[in-house]
């Protein structure tokens, strides 16, 4: 096939012939005239056809087209600032590449259920591929942020022999001779060798959560990304969670304006999105809550109603720190100054979001981190490597977890997250 032009290059190439290859939008025809609207995955282009200027194939062609049919234009770019870059494009030959009858998504409303049955098909959307957008930006935001930094990406395994989170929300599989093998849940526990290798390192990858809840916040199949730092302690690591989000949140508004606008996303709110973050401990937090009428205790996880409700207190992401060692994970530090409690934060987000971030001090000292292993009932033999980084050289280092699809959901204001990943894996999805 001959170079084609991109829609997003066309404000560049105005005088200029160009072809095009793209998916019809909308038609639009009188008598002598026909509007055509294609896209590319990098713009939409208004096409003009008049009778009079075009051959009767082409003519023709384009009294024909219907929604998504894939087509092959040329003529010449025009400026036109009712369209959208600024440009269209005056048609002189047209012609059907795959025509497409029935298109099942149409103008009028359709519900989710119908939609996620076609998410191969809706992904098309304006909105949809606005959502794929900011996600791209996200992901590329990670990535600069820990570049910048001297951060080394390490990628850890997603096939495990030793649980990383918890125990009620595994994938297993059987693994040959080996018994069983776990999906990754998080990369953590691996980061933190490599900690002990390289410093400064994060791993970035889909993470697995046999989750039966239905939530908007929950999916099986995530992408997480995890920094873990030697020498830093917790607060060090709330310090770095705040400048990596504010500089993720600052990526987007100077990035994907166009993006947020197709979604109708308020950017005020957005924009207070500026480190340093509120920080409160549990126990304030609790007391917080029960000041707002909740019958909550210490000792109870925060579920998603409370993390909403302390949310609308900030105007940016709070921390909360320090919650009891007996609702997080084995592996984090015990607090030295209160042992029911353990140096850990997560990172609540604005508007009814949640939990974007759990991060954590890590244990570092070999025979308190036996202790929780065995008292977690986890099989002693497959943390054999865990316990021999604190055997040889122990040391003091923390890290963190954030999930990429609440994020982009936040930050596109979409309620639900299973919209912010192209193919979503839920309890009650696995197709397409
Ligand atoms: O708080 P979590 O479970 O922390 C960890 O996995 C740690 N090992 C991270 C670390 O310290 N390296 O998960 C971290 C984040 C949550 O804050 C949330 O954003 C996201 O991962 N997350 C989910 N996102 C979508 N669906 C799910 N089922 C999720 N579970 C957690
Ligand atoms: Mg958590």
């Amino acid at each position: 096939m001959t170079a084609t032009a991109l829609i997003r290059h066309l404000p560049g190439l105005i005088g200029q012939s160009v072809a095009l290859r793209g998916w019809v939008v909308t038609t639009r025809s009188s008598g002598k005239i026909a509007f055509l609207v294609i896209r590319d995955g990098t713009g939409y282009l208004q096409c003009v056809i008049a009778k009079q200027d075009v051959d009767e194939a082409t003519w023709e062609t384009s009294r024909l087209l219907t929604l998504e049919t894939s087509v092959e234009v040329s003529g010449e770019i025009r400026e036109d600032s009712r369209s959208p870059g600024g440009v269209e494009l005056g048609v002189e030959s047209l012609a059907t590449l795959g025509p497409s009858a029935d298109f099942p998504i149409g103008k009028k409303e359709h519900g989710t259920a119908f939609l996620f049955e076609r998410r191969h098909l809706w992904l098309r959307s304006r909105r949809q591929t606005a959502i794929m957008l900011v996600r791209h930006e996200v992901v590329q935001a990670i990535r600069d942020f820990y570049y910048e930094r001297d951060f080394v990406l390490v990628d850890t395994p997603l096939l495990t022999g030793a649980v990383g989170e918890s125990t009620g929300t595994l994938f297993e599989t059987e693994y040959f001779d080996l018994g069983k093998a776990y999906l990754a849940q998080t990369g953590q526990l691996y980061a933190e060798a490599a900690a002990a290798a390289l410093g400064r390192v994060y791993c970035f990858g889909p993470t697995f959560r046999a989750e039966k809840s239905k939530t908007r916040r929950h999916l099986t199949e995530f992408w997480m990304v995890e920094p873990e730092v030697a020498w830093y302690d917790s607060d060090d690591n709330m310090r770095l969670q705040e400048e990596f989000v504010s500089y993720v949140v600052a990526r987007c508004l100077e990035r994907c304006k166009a993006e947020l606008d197709i979604l109708g996303r308020d950017r005020g709110p957005l924009e207070s999105v500026v480190a340093p973050f509120p920080r409160i401990s549990y126990g304030e937090a609790i007391q917080r809550l029960r000041d707002l009428g909740s019958d909550i205790r210490w000792g109870q996880d925060l579920g998603g109603d409370a993390e909403t409700q302390l949310a609308q207190q900030f105007d940016r992401p709070v921390f909360v720190y320090n919650y009891p060692r007996d609702v997080k994970a084995f592996y984090m530090k015990q607090n030295p100054a209160d042992p029911t409690t353990v140096l850990c934060n997560d990172c609540l987000a604005p508007e009814g979001y949640g939990e974007i971030i759990g991060g954590s001090q890590r244990e570092d000292d070999h025979d308190l981190l036996l202790g929780r292993i065995r008292e977690e009932g986890l099989p002693e033999k497959a943390y054999g490597w865990y316990l021999d980084l604190r055997k040889y050289g122990t040391f003091v280092h923390s890290g963190f977890g954030l999930g990429v699809e609440r994020t982009v959901a936040w930050i596109c204001g979409v309620p639900h997250i299973r919209e912010v990943i192209a193919f979503p894996r839920m309890m009650t999805r696995l197709y397409p």
